[in-house]
């Protein structure tokens, strides 16, 4: 009898697959056959675009598409891989399936004696559905067992524990990021189920969340569930303050790449909704209906802070004018927001446990994202949330032509 047909040989058959990447490299690798004529929205600014492109300079999931998929997971992995060449077969196993995933397709036959090369979650033929697959490393990738410490980008380090974070360790840290982000969790989940499955000899499973964000309500940016639109005020693309540059002192490999925050912060939603409508105002100072600044009438609205030198309307303590107080010396520390709503059920007390799974992007960590966290530090809403977990990580320079995530950093 052949040793995966008995159960005891089937164990083993597998236990050896996994660890030596069998199932993962050859089982998986090719499992789609692209859609013959894959359509591309994604410069289109529409918000569900069919396929959103793998290829191009930079990773799709941060500019693109312009307005954010519905659904996410960001899922971070500790690094098993042995040595360089196990990375780099991590990454090229990565970027096939994210390639193939974002476009979509129907999954190739496997036959009938063998497991199927598709969980069949999303049915015969694979919607792309708005994917799309966004790869960060964290500082652990670096180590001189795959010979890249010489590679480190300045700056990447784990996550800083700030003043009144009340961090856990079971939600700190990570080796590697997918962020996966669709028009619907079971395409995140999906996407995110074949990929494991092609990589698991390489990393495992350290965290994982998954958030969502409304549709308009009625209109505009989204709402968090603090009741405020969030993700308005952003810099665009051309204001060049989210991909790492050529001259920025980083690394060559890193270029066309951009530095990920993810912070994982919970909200005390019960606390928050004994509060005053015109106190949560002035603490965020925006409006909740319409999330316009106090000064202001509708969203797009730039408030006027020099015009209003001692926070008589907008709170000199209040989130936004913290967070940028739109001075010149406060504009090269804007960062580029994208983050997600989470749901986590109801802790041992039967508080919700829920929160903001804030991820902004950015070409430096110091100068944007912990400049702008040093400015929050005390502000009025901190007794109503609880930074518990993240990480930094380097988002990757896109893929140009059949190339590879990461692949400068082998080169
Ligand atoms: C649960 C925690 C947080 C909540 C509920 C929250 C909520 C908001 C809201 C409602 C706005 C106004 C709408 C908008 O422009 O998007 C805003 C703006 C902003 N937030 Fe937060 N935020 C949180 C955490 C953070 C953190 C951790 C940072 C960075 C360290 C941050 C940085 C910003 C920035 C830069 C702006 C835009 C300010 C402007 O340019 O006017 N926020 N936030």
């Amino acid at each position: 009898m052949p040793p995966e047909s008995s159960p005891t040989g089937r164990r083993t058959f597998l236990r050896h697959a996994l660890a030596t990447g069998a199932v993962g490299a050859t089982a998986v690798a090719s499992a789609i056959a692209p859609s013959p004529v894959p359509a591309h929205a994604q410069d289109a600014g529409v918000s569900a675009p069919e396929s959103t492109r793998f290829e191009g300079p930079h990773q799709a999931g941060i500019y693109r598409p312009a307005l954010p998929q519905s659904a996410a997971c960001f899922a971070v992995f500790t690094l098993t891989a042995a040595n360089g060449p196990q990375l780099q077969q991590l990454l090229q196993t990565i970027t096939d399936r994210a390639r193939a995933l974002t476009a979509g397709g129907s999954p190739v036959a496997a036959g009938s004696g063998v497991p199927p090369s598709d969980s069949g979650v999303l049915g015969a033929v694979i919607p792309a559905d708005g994917l799309t697959i966004t790869v960060g490393l964290g500082h652990g990738a670096f180590a001189e067992r795959f010979g890249l410490e010489g590679k480190l980008p300045k700056g990447l380090s784990t996550m800083r524990i700030f003043d009144d974070d009340v961090p856990d360790p079971a939600w700190l840290g990570g080796d590697i990021l997918l962020q996966v982000c669709a028009n619907a969790p079971d395409t995140v989940h999906h996407a995110l189920r074949e990929l494991t499955r092609a990589t698991r000899a390489w990393m495992q499973p350290q965290w994982q969340i998954n958030g969502f964000i409304s549709p308009p309500r009625p209109s505009g940016a989204s709402r968090n569930l603090f009741g405020y639109k969030d993700g308005i005020a952003n810099p665009g693309e051309s204001d060049g303050l989210v991909w790492i540059g050529p001259e920025s002192g980083q690394p060559a490999w890193a270029v066309g790449g951009t530095f990920i925050v993810v912070r994982l912060i919970r909200m005390l939603v019960e606390f928050w909704d004994r509060v005053s409508l015109s106190e949560q105002d002035t603490m965020i100072g925006r409006r909740r209906d319409s999330g316009a600044p106090l000064d202001g009438n509708v969203e797009s609205d730039a408030p006027d802070y020099k015009g209003d030198p001692n926070g008589a309307v907008i709170p000199l303590a209040a989130h936004i004018r913290l967070a940028n107080p739109r001075t010149t010396l406060a504009e090269s520390s804007r960062l580029l927001r994208r983050g997600y709503n989470y749901v986590l059920g109801t802790d041992a007390t039967g508080n919700q446990n829920v929160g903001l799974i804030f991820a902004c992007y950015q070409a430096s960590i110091q100068d944007q994202f912990e400049a702008v966290q040093e400015r929050l530090a005390g502000e009025p809403m901190t007794d109503y949330i609880q930074a518990f977990g993240g990480q930094y990580f380097i988002g990757l320079p896109g893929v140009t032509g059949d190339g590879y995530l990461g692949e400068g950093l082998f080169t």
